[in-house]
């Protein structure tokens, strides 16, 4: 089974596709790796790879070609020692194509079918910005897949929240439709199904100051209804929701924490829910080689190696950063790299539920240790490593997808005893 995992952001020029084209680099040293592009309108990824296009998203499209037939391997002169020889990519036309930017209902169907029968372990989908159904369908159903945001956008912060906030509304409106089997279930219900859905307004309105989140409004229904299947219903929606972010263009610490995490947690929180399951995969420092590099069409990843680094002692967990960059980077197994500080195995690769916030501030100090010009690199070994991680030790649904769902097997999935 391949594993979908989506890039969004709910706004550009966070680095979505700076993340998606790297991280993809990346994963492709443990696995095959499919990285598509899924915003048609700036075709940002094939911008980013000096490598030459035959078929894209047009042929598929227009001309009929499968998609399996539109992956673009890279160049040889992009990666000499074919290192990343299980990268490939599906570029979007090279200019914008009104109805390949903008698909219609079939098309998407078409599309979303397609990307499931690719030949790949990962398949990742770098996202456009927006909120409209060309972003939502992609999206998994029990959680954010991987959201981008930055200090430097503070208000694509809110705009990863409101991704979030998509995600849950759309199941729970789903859940709580007239025409659903929980409708059918609990029809006596009636006026029940009438309130809940009337205070789902009020906390979906953010003009609407009575109901602020999902927690209030539990506390008003248990209050009004006592224990009631729309109470278990939505705790199992909420308190199962994976929410998993990466800091792009990171700048220290506090900066970090005070102008992107804090303002995403805090909003999450206040407008949602506490209870929301959020994991920080890592971070990307902001470096004017990372720009430059897309700039010259040679993502960060693909640059040459400078090594140039002082012996100094080895922790456990540095050595086994040190390690999987090695085998991911291709670089000589490491004798020298050493935090400031050592991070514990449990710092590093613990995925927990203490409170959220606090566990944000831990996982950022413990990244901050890196030094020197492999920084970026150690960047993206490390949140690989935190999602191979998550990718093995839970279940799919809790991160990104198996498969694209269409609006059925969404159904299936949400009530899955029901009879297909
Ligand atoms: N970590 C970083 N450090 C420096 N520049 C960055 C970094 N990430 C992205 N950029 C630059 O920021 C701009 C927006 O990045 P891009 O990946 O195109 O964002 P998006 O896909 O969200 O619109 C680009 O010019 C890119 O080169
Ligand atoms: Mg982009």
């Amino acid at each position: 089974m391949p594993r979908i995992i989506t890039v969004s952001s709910g706004k550009g020029g966070v680095g979505k596709t700076t993340f998606a084209v790297n991280f993809a680099l990346t994963l492709s040293r443990v696995a095959p790796t499919i990285l598509v592009d899924l915003d048609t309108g700036t075709s940002s990824v094939r911008n980013t790879l000096d490598t030459p296009v035959s078929k894209d998203l047009y042929h598929f499209f227009r001309k009929g070609q499968l998609l399996t037939d539109c992956v673009t391997h890279l160049d040889p002169t992009l990666d000499p020692q074919g290192l990343f020889k299980d990268f490939s990519f599906i570029a979007a036309p090279m200019h914008s194509i009104e109805e390949i930017t903008n698909w219609n209902d079939s098309s998407r169907w078409k599309l979303v079918h397609a990307i499931n029968q690719l030949p790949a372990e990962f398949v990742v989908l770098d996202l456009r910005a927006g909120l409209d159904a060309n972003v939502i369908d992609f999206l998994p159903l029990s959680n954010s897949g991987i959201l981008v945001f930055t200090p430097h956008h503070p208000a694509a912060t809110l705009a990863a929240g409101d991704i979030v906030k998509s995600l849950l509304f759309r199941k729970l409106r789903f859940i709580f439709s007239t025409d659903s089997p929980f409708f059918r279930k609990h029809g006596a219900l009636a006026n029940q199904h009438r309130m809940v859905n009337e205070l789902l307004d009020q906390v979906e309105d953010v003009y609407e100051d009575n109901l602020p989140n999902l927690d209030a409004f539990l506390q008003d229904l248990l209050m009004s209804l006592g224990p009631s299947p729309y109470l278990e219903t939505i705790i199992n929606v909420v308190h199962s929701f994976g929410v998993y972010f990466v800091l792009n263009m990171f700048d220290g610490v506090e900066e970090s924490y005070d102008t992107a995490v804090r303002p995403f947690v805090d909003y999450l929180k206040n407008g949602l829910s506490a209870h929301l399951k959020l994991t920080n995969l890592g971070w990307v420092i902001k470096d004017d080689a990372i720009h430059s590099a897309n700039c010259n069409r040679r993502p960060i990843l693909l640059q040459p190696i400078e090594q140039k680094r002082t012996p100094l002692p080895l922790d456990p967990v540095m050595r086994e950063l040190a390690s999987l960059e090695s085998s991911v980077f291709g670089l000589p197994e490491p004798k020298d790299i050493t935090p400031l500080t050592k991070p514990t195995p449990d710092e590093l690769l613990n995925i927990s539920d203490r409170s959220p916030l606090d566990r944000q501030l831990e996982i950022l100090n413990t990244m901050f240790r890196t030094e020197g010009s492999l920084q970026v690199r150690n960047n993206f070994a490390y949140i690989t490593h935190r999602v191979l991680h998550i990718v093995r030790s839970l279940p799919a649904d809790s991160f990104g997808q198996n498969r694209l769902l269409t609006p059925l097997e969404i159904f299936h999935k949400v009530f899955p005893d029901l009879p297909s």
